[in-house]
């Protein structure tokens, strides 16, 4: 489902829309689902099922195009909801949300390149994005020129670890660069065959396959760096940039562990409610060295116990992206909870945060929209689609300077939780 907040002259309008995907509609034929989602596989019934299930991953029928992870603008201003299938980009039209229909890439990129980093860098010019290859571990860079529907191949970095590729929900890029992580979170080749659920859904955690950053130059598609790091594990990138012959690489890092993963199952969140079981996580930073160094530094950025120990869905103003910054936009957690709770603004260079709170409810990822001709980083609001325990929701505008509520618009009805969000300015 896509929700819209239509904020015009001083008034705010709300409306959602479900997303008519393949997936959609054959779970509501059905009354289940019946392709394979992120958490969920459909159990064969026999030998003959479990060798369609197979035939169906390979050729991609059997997997779910599901746009429900985010919803943003391309530079030529069509509008696209995706998830991690690459089946699963799809058009919306913005002011009906109407499904206009799957995004059809032009190009031959196929076979095994079947699914995608659900976070895309999307520039007025271009859409940036990373494909992991699961026939041949490693990770295709390809970006597509605004208007066009042809990803055109920067490059490739070979995954260092095996034997899988890591999996890769979000990247980063610099001005010059892009920062391909490889995590210990991969791929199950078992669960991919065998059409079953791996201890962490599709991906396996095995941190002794080593966990490695890979640095490829934008324009020459060469890989410049490929250093060494700790165990991590993240879903989300803040930022990077360059400074001095290293590359800073920042993300909302779960301190090597891949818990978060089951904290997020439904049937926990319904049980432990009032219990403070959400893992702690921090701002990681990573020190990516240019001078051919083997190993990287993963350090902790500020003090965890800034945003309760709690960090992910992070936005920052993208005016700034790929360059030195200083304010990221998060959801941060007020302990006890199983569940982040808190907005928080973390400032990077004071090393503290700003925090927003409410008893009962939970906000989705807050992203930033910049004041028209702002020049100050955190001159703007930061807008979340907040989720409360009473079965209602509204969207709450703060100032981003202050970390103070300007305004709530209030739904009538309940909203699920939000995943990814953004800011389309209207067109006049
Ligand atoms: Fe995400």
């Amino acid at each position: 489902m896509v929700v819209r907040v239509s904020f015009r002259r001083g008034r705010a309008t709300g409306a959602h829309r479900q997303i008519e995907s393949e997936a959609y509609k054959a779970a509501k034929a059905h009354g289940r689902p019946i392709l394979r989602e992120f958490s969920h596989c459909p159990t064969p019934a026999n030998l003959l099922e479990r060798v369609g299930n197979l035939v169906g991953l390979v050729s991609g029928a059997a997997i779910t195009d599901n746009p429900n992870i985010g919803v943003l603008q391309l530079g030529d201003g069509r509008v696209m909801c995706l998830t991690e299938t690459t089946k699963g980009s799809t058009l919306i039209d913005p002011e009906s949300l109407e499904t206009v229909g799957r995004f059809s890439y032009t190009d031959r990129i196929g076979g095994m390149y079947m699914v995608q980093s659900a976070h895309p860098i999307v520039t007025k010019s271009e859409f940036l994005t990373v494909l992991p290859d699961l026939a041949r571990p490693g990770h295709l860079v390809v970006k597509m020129e605004a208007g066009s529907n042809e990803r055109k191949v920067i490059g490739r970095v070979d995954c260092r670890g095996g034997p899988t590729p890591g999996w890769l929900h979000s990247f980063a890029v610099t001005e010059n660069y892009v920062v391909v992580p490889e995590m210990p979170l991969r791929y199950s080749s078992t669960s991919l065959l065998k059409s079953e659920l791996a201890p962490f859904y599709v991906f396996d955690w095995l941190p002794v396959s080593g966990s490695y950053m890979h640095v490829m130059c934008k324009s020459t598609g060469k890989t410049v760096a490929s250093v060494e790091v700790p165990p991590f594990m993240a879903f989300h990138f803040i930022n990077a940039y360059e400074e001095e012959g290293e590359i800073i690489v920042d993300c909302c890092e779960h301190n090597g562990d891949p818990a978060i993963i089951e904290t997020l199952v439904l049937h926990r969140l319904r049980s432990f409610r009032d219990k403070d079981v959400l893992p702690n996580a921090r701002v990681g930073r990573f020190r990516i060295p240019l001078d051919g160094s083997p190993y990287g530094e993963l350090e902790t950025a500020l003090d965890p116990e800034e945003h309760g120990r709690g960090i992910d869905m992070c936005r920052i103003n993208p005016a700034r992206l790929g360059k030195k910054y200083r304010y990221a936009y998060a959801c941060g957690a007020r302990r006890p909870c199983n569940f982040p709770n808190m907005l928080s603004k973390i400032d990077l260079v004071e090393k503290k945060a700003k925090n927003w709170h409410e008893e009962g409810v939970v906000p989705s990822e807050p992203f930033f929209v910049a004041r028209p001709g702002a020049t100050d980083e955190d001159d703007g609001v930061v807008i979340s689609i907040v989720s409360s325990d009473d079965g209602e929701g509204y969207a709450l505008v703060l100032d981003a300077a202050t970390f103070e509520e300007i305004g709530r618009v209030r739904f009538p009805y309940g909203l699920p939780y939000g995943m990814h969000g953004c800011w389309i300015p209207a067109k006049n």
